[in-house]
């Protein structure tokens, strides 16, 4: 045995029980009571919460804005920050340039990340085109590795019309793909933003104005009345309003493979934050929206209408996001470091609140992405012949967020001054410690790609999520 984490208590999507997790050649080995040579290494984590590391389904590292603004982090920054949280898989996005090949565009990318994630990594492919996602392109991605295409209905150069978005989930169903969508009207937004801009009406809280809650609705209704036709697994990235996430649940009932992921910031913040002075900060798309679809998504998350929180992290450096007009802004903010601990903190720790119990944290943190994304259960889950992905938290610390202190690129943060409780204290992937009580341990490099073959869960053949 290489390494025992003793005396805490396991959480798992399902149940929480007092174990030892003993781990051996980067994987679980047992878990419960066991006996192990005198000697082995060990954590003492009595008091602590044992917990499946994190998998986050949603990160733009090493990428550009919608106005062609680098990223602030880079796959070594993002990634670091992701250890630190207690994040031990990350699925960032391939994104193939004009007339560019999808599995060859893929390839790339994987190789720049490789020397530099300190964590795993996953891709899902943009496909802006439906005529480059022939069935051989669809082949050839699995073939890399990629399980899910990412879509859009919104921006320049990726947004999707009805005829192309139909044809791809047609083939996505035919070869098993998921199709993930970024749903807003992008007809409906582009006029506005025109609109404001051409009335100087510049500041961030019309960034709100020009992507509204109908516009989002809009864009799920069609690709759900579609995909009832073309029968692929959909996952709509973060959503943010009642309204659609009313509509997603009621195409689940009615027997749709569809899932929903939202992200810390809409649990977090109303748009009344793009009113403050440094309202600039808080402009990503969709928007932030009313304190009552604040109030839905939780709801929504703990009767398991929402299935996934992923971060969506997509950080600029503040001299980008204010003092500009609100269409100069580079659309994202990150939160790929504090993702965990915000949830924990906010949907668990806080007093009164209780909105989600700590299964279900695991769940929505990790097991329900994996299971979608195809890394389950090697990822995802804490039982013997699991990948030893897993973070051990003090649900009794508190702290207080400082950007300066975060281990990222981003050199400010939305969170900034906020109290959270609990901590994830040490990080380990495959067995080895890659965080540890402020100190991020891993080297750059050492994070691996990780293949994702079609996801097994199969909800025609009774399956449930968690
Ligand atoms: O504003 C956002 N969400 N930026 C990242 C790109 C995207 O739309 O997911
Ligand atoms: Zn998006
Ligand atoms: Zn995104």
């Amino acid at each position: 045995m290489d390494l025992v984490v003793k005396n805490g208590t396991v959480v798992t999507a399902t149940e929480m029980f007092q174990a030892d997790v003993g781990i051996e050649d980067g994987v679980v080995a047992c878990l419960g009571q066991f006996d192990y040579p005198s000697g082995t290494p060990a954590i003492d984590a009595a008091g602590r919460l044992v917990m499946p590391g994190v998998i986050d389904a949603h990160v733009h590292l090493e990428d550009v804005g919608d106005n062609g603004t680098p990223t602030a982090d880079d796959f070594a920054s993002g990634t670091r920050a992701a250890a630190a949280g207690g994040t031990t898989t990350v699925i960032d996005f391939v994104s193939p340039a004009p007339g560019q090949s999808p599995a060859e565009a893929a390839a790339l990318r994987r190789r720049q990340a490789e020397s530099k994630a300190v964590v795993d990594y996953a891709l899902h492919c943009c496909i802006p085109e439906a005529a480059r996602f022939t069935a051989e392109e669809a082949a050839r991605l699995l073939a890399e590795g990629i399980s899910s295409v990412k879509l859009f209905t919104v921006y320049a150069g990726l947004a999707l019309d009805t005829l192309s978005l139909y044809q791809i989930m047609l083939r996505a169903a035919e070869v098993g793909l998921t199709v993930s969508l970024h749903a807003e009207t992008g007809e409906i937004v582009e006029h506005y933003r025109r609109e404001f801009a051409a009335a100087g009406q510049k500041d961030p809280e019309y960034h709100a104005w020009s992507r509204p809650w109908f516009a989002e609705l809009e864009a799920v209704q069609r690709a759900l009345a579609l995909n009832a036709a073309a029968g692929a697994r959909l996952y709509f990235v973060h959503v943010t309003t009642r309204a659609a996430l009313e509509a997603i649940a009621r195409a689940r009932r009615e027997g749709q493979d569809v899932w929903a992921e939202t992200c810390p910031h809409y649990l977090l913040f109303n748009e009344s934050a793009l009113r403050g002075p440094d309202g600039g900060r808080y402009i990503m798309s969709p928007p932030l929206r009313r304190a009552e679809d604040l109030a839905a998504l939780w709801s929504g998350l703990a009767a398991e209408d929402i299935q996934v929180v992923a971060t969506d992290h997509c950080p600029f450096p503040l001299a980008t996001k204010v003092g500009r007009p609100f269409y100069e802004v580079p659309n994202g903010v990150g939160s790929i470091e504090l993702n965990f601990n915000l949830m924990l903190s906010e949907g668990v720790l806080a007093p009164g609140a209780a909105r989600l119990t700590p299964s279900r944290l695991a769940a929505v943190t990790s097991t329900n992405p994996a299971r979608f994304f195809g890394l389950y259960p090697k990822k995802g889950h804490l039982a013997p012949g699991a990948d030893a992905d897993l973070i051990i938290v003090d649900p009794l610390k508190t702290r207080t967020v400082r950007a300066a202190e975060l281990h990222g690129g981003e050199d400010h943060s939305i969170y900034e001054g906020l109290t959270l409780r609990g901590m994830v204290e040490t990080t380990i992937s495959r067995g080895e410690v890659i965080y540890d009580h402020g100190r991020v341990l891993g080297t750059p490099g050492r994070g691996r790609y990780v293949r994702r073959p079609v996801a097994g869960w199969d909800r025609a053949a009774g399956g449930t999520p968690v």
